[in-house]
């Protein structure tokens, strides 16, 4: 993929330095437009068996709002069948506002395995039996925000729905690594929706496709 698009793609102008090491780590060149789910979490645990009554709580990063956009988006169309809260995932120490620092922080963080601190958990989130989890697409995985966040809690017994966005890459290596970082947990992971970062959220009919696959009434 050229520069040209790939600065389109992600709506950020970066510099070429940054995006030649971004094609050598794999986040272009690859297909992955639209809306992809995921086959490859959990085959025992595809449905929430039962919604009405459950607490159900959507947790997500979002470094430019486009994650934060699906979110409210899953927010507004789950809520007449589970009572639903949200939680924002925020680092304690800001991420660089410069996209080509960021990148490269980004990387580094990520294949150093390094979970940042977070400015706070949620409230008794024991409480909750379903989790909503959120990310960006981060040079093919989740943010190391959410990483660091599935590392402190305690996911026994929930069910997860993971969902993200993602650049011209993809869903790459996203749901396999969250159900891989919450194998042994104790938590049913089910199949995740991957959609195009898109500060106007995702497409409409292939996120209530994906809804209502994972067993909630939606609005
Ligand atoms: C540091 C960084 C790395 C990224 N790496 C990838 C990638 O490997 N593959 C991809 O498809 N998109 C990649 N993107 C694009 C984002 O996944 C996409 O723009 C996403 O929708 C941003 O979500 P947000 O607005 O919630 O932060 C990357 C973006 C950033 C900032």
């Amino acid at each position: 993929m050229k520069t040209s698009s790939l600065v389109k793609n992600y709506s950020f102008t970066v510099i070429s330095a940054v995006f030649a090491s971004a094609a050598a780590f794999g986040f272009c060149g690859c297909s992955g437009t639209g809306t992809e789910s995921a086959d490859d979490t959990s085959e025992k645990a595809q449905t929430v068996q039962e919604t009405k009554g459950k607490k159900t709580i959507i947790v997500y990063y979002s470094y430019s709002g486009n994650t934060r956009a699906v979110a409210k988006q899953i927010a507004g169309k789950i809520g007449n069948s589970s009572k639903v809260d949200m939680f924002e995932i925020e680092t304690e120490k800001e991420y660089p506002s410069e996209y080509g620092v960021l990148v490269k922080q980004a990387q580094k963080e990520i294949k150093a395995g390094y979970l940042p601190e977070l400015k706070k958990l949620p409230e008794n989130f024991s409480d909750y039996d379903i989790v909503f989890i959120g990310s960006p697409n981060w040079w093919g995985t989740i943010t190391p925000a959410v990483s660091s966040f599935i590392h402190k809690e305690d996911f026994s017994g929930k069910t997860v729905i993971p969902f993200f966005t993602h650049g011209s890459g993809g869903m790459q290596n996203m749901a396999k690594d969250t159900a891989a970082q919450l194998e042994g947990s104790g938590a049913a992971v089910l199949k995740a929706a991957a959609f195009r970062g898109d500060p106007k959220g995702a497409p409409e009919k292939a996120l209530d496709a994906w809804l209502e696959k994972t067993g909630f009434s939606i609005k």
